[in-house]
């Protein structure tokens, strides 16, 4: 049938919601495997650009309708630990602390145990990233964000003076060693995969590409050191920056319900997992949005 004579994908009812948090909404009525039409689109859009993190509510979805959906917002990462792919499926990304039959990890257990923004050690970081509730724990296995365009604004005109020129690095391998020595399930990388992932050097303070706003870009989990800087002053700076960049002031704690899909944008906030006990299950399928190169 020619398009034109196709009926118009009818919009579907659904209500943006602020949460009482410095950031993030969440988004009620929308079924993400229906058709979702160009309006509908773009009132989705602008709310993750003004809230930064998006809880859809009760996606009772297929990891195709996840990937279907994520892809709307551009082309899909395929993450470096191919051990934890979904099978069939190579763009989710399993997170979960399960093992196997053989105890064997099913996925990553261990992903965000330290505040990050998702592969902000590849030169083109990811826009943002979807994470599926499949299981969850009965207490514990919440997901922190901080807003870092608040974390930017609220440093003093000196700070912000001194760090907007600088840049810095990168480093997948930063706490890689260290978490595998917590978690020896962690696999040992392969020379392949350590050629993958070569530091990357990134501002210190990005501009979003989209809503223009500047926003803090330095990482606990991955910035290793300030380009230039002598070794002990970059690492009193990265310190402050750290410590500053997710006060309470800026962070909105989610706390997971049945099949809540959350979509976050990476230029804007960073994440933590908060931790799971070690004996409740908790398994999430993840897709992550490729990005543009930081500016
Ligand atoms: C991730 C991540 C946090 C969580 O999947 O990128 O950081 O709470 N996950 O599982
Ligand atoms: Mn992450």
């Amino acid at each position: 049938m020619p398009a034109a004579l196709q009926a118009p994908v009818p919009s579907q009812t659904f209500e943006i919601r602020r949460f009482d948090a410095p950031v993030g909404a969440e988004i009620v009525g929308l079924d993400i495997s229906r058709p979702i039409n160009d309006s509908d689109f773009a009132r989705i859009h602008r709310a993750h650009l003004d809230h930064h993190v998006l809880v859809f509510r009760d996606q009772r979805v297929q990891p195709n309708d996840q990937v279907a959906f994520s892809r709307r917002f551009g082309p899909l990462e395929i993450h470096v630990l191919h051990q934890f792919q979904l099978k069939g499926h190579p763009e989710i990304l399993i997170v979960s602390n399960i093992r196997g039959e053989n105890g064997e990890p099913i996925g990553l257990g261990d992903a965000g145990a330290y505040w990050h923004s998702d592969i902000s050690y590849k030169s083109e970081p990811s826009l943002g990233s979807l994470l599926h509730a499949q299981e969850l724990p009965s207490e514990g296995g919440d997901t922190l964000f901080a807003d870092q365009h608040l974390a930017w604004e609220a440093l003093s005109p000196q700070l912000q003076a001194r760090v907007l020129p600088l840049t810095a690095e990168h480093s997948y391998l930063a706490k890689y060693e260290e978490l595998r020595a917590k978690n020896p399930w962690r696999p040992k990388l392969s020379q392949e995969q350590i050629d993958q992932v070569k530091p990357a050097v990134q501002p210190v303070v990005r501009t979003h590409p989209e809503t223009g706003r500047k926003a803090l870009f330095v990482s606990e989990h991955f910035t290793t050191r300030i380009v230039g800087l002598p070794q002990a002053e970059s690492d009193a700076l990265l310190a402050e920056l750290f410590a500053h960049s997710v006060k309470p002031d800026f962070v909105y704690r989610h706390r997971w319900q049945p099949h809540d899909l959350v979509f976050w944008d990476n230029r804007s906030l960073m994440h933590l997992a908060a931790g799971t006990p070690d004996h409740l299950r908790r398994k999430l399928y993840r897709t992550t949005i490729k990005g543009d190169r930081p500016r």
